[in-house]
């Protein structure tokens, strides 16, 4: 070989090296979990954005909807000493990284971005520990709803239902027309955002705030658990008989099939139903649950992001703002259906379910009356929340009578440290 094309290959390997190496600089690790069709679209949406600004995608998904499954897997990692650059996280889970000194403060970069101006303060209280962010929030859900499908809405002449008898009504029907009238799937977190929306119906904002956000009900509100254990049995009758073998998603499928009338759960139905195609208005119909209107039971995902994980200050930077940016918020949330995260998106681009949740997310935070939803552990932190998921899955199963279930409440929400 001439000592030129020596050079030239050698310089060719260095070029090699060099485009081998670049990666690890930029490289982004995200452990999250969204699998299902809906889901998958924002994590798509997600990984363009932040390819865009030249980052090496690399993701772990593990299903679980932010259940232990995901957690424990989550929490080896990081015992192992091989935390993910960023993980998905909701609620307190978000604090209890942080109690332990794991996540990187947010602080310079949320200043410099105003987060504090444009973020609901629902969400700001679970991205801050003790006054610091550490955690990026992607979206506002909330689990307040119906899905309805909207040929057999319109086949049984049935309409929005306003409150809690015009539900029961319209269940009704479904039964006797041999519909599934709500389809639910197995896991205590799907019982659990049943029973928050059946609650907030029934006892009200400061009902559901004393209760289970400031872990302090006064003696009207143990007598109100009464009654909404007592609408929980009254809508065993209506729930798929073969609930135990589906999860949150397949549940969605019998809504979409219309071989059941309803699913009751958060606006990722929406990214769920718009992945298969559907349309609001035309193929479904999103509708508060009844007597709910004006409040919003807030799940929100976030990212945190590990200080052990060796990234490059300008990765993480370019990670987080671009996550928090408008446009990255406006394709995230179209694709899963949820609210963004942050007041000054705009909705023309959003279907008419997401648009109803922009709406929804900023006037009841004027209000005051974004409150976290107890399934998704946006209310309290885990302890209360697993114990909540035991009483209410058996109480659903029919394991555990209304008076027992109370009991059994009252003393979960009494022995609790208040927040
Ligand atoms: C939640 C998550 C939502 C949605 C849902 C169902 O935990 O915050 O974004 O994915 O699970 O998997």
């Amino acid at each position: 070989m001439r000592l030129s094309s020596r050079f030239v290959l050698i310089g060719l390997l260095l070029c090699e090296l060099a485009a081998a190496e670049a990666p690890s600089a930029s490289r982004v690790d995200v452990m999250h979990w969204w699998v299902s069709a809906g889901e998958r679209n924002s994590i798509n949406a997600m990984r363009q954005h932040i390819e865009h600004q030249g980052l090496v995608w690399h993701e772990e998904a593990v299903a679980g909807s932010g259940t232990n499954r995901f957690s424990d897997e989550l929490r080896q990692r990081v015992a192992d000493g091989k935390p993910p650059m960023a993980a998905q996280a909701i609620g307190y889970d978000i604090q209890d990284w942080a109690r332990q000194g794991q996540l990187v403060m947010l602080d310079d970069i949320a200043r410099e971005q105003q987060w504090d101006e444009v973020i609901p303060f629902a969400i700001q209280h679970l991205s801050k520990y003790q006054d610091h962010w550490v955690a990026t929030p992607v979206n506002a859900h909330s689990t307040n709803w119906l899905w309805v499908n909207h040929a057999q809405l319109t086949r049984l002449g049935l309409k929005q239902p306003d409150t809690w008898p015009d539900l029961i009504a319209m269940l009704d029907s479904a039964k006797a027309a041999g519909l599934i009238p709500i389809s639910i799937g197995h896991e205590a977190w799907e019982h659990t955002l049943l029973f928050e929306s059946v609650a907030a119906g029934a006892g009200g904002v400061e009902f559901y705030r004393r209760t289970f956000v400031e872990l302090a009900p006064n003696a009207q509100d143990i007598e109100m658990l009464q009654l909404i254990f007592e609408r929980m049995s009254q809508l065993r009758n209506y729930l798929d008989t073969g609930f135990s073998e589906r999860s949150w998603n397949q549940a969605t499928d019998l809504a979409r099939s219309g071989e059941a009338l309803m699913q009751v759960q958060g606006t990722w139905v929406n990214g769920e139903f718009s992945a298969h195609g559907l349309v609001p208005g035309q193929d479904y119909d999103c509708f508060r649950f009844p007597d709910t209107q004006g409040m919003m039971l807030l799940n929100s995902d976030q990212f945190i992001l590990f200080k052990d994980y060796p990234a490059e200050p300008e990765t993480r930077d370019m990670f987080v703002s671009t996550l928090i940016s408008i446009d990255l918020q406006r394709d995230l949330n179209i694709a899963g259906g949820a609210a963004p995260a942050r007041v000054d998106v705009p909705r023309d681009q959003f279907n008419a379910c997401g648009q109803q949740a922009i709406n929804d997310m900023r006037a009841d935070n004027m209000r005051r009356t974004i409150m976290g939803s107890i399934a998704m552990g946006n209310a309290h932190p885990a302890p209360v929340k697993n114990a909540l998921y035991q009483v209410i899955t058996d109480h659903l199963m029919g394991r555990i009578s209304n008076t027992q279930a109370v009991t059994r409440v009252e003393s979960i929400i009494t022995a609790a440290p208040r927040p």
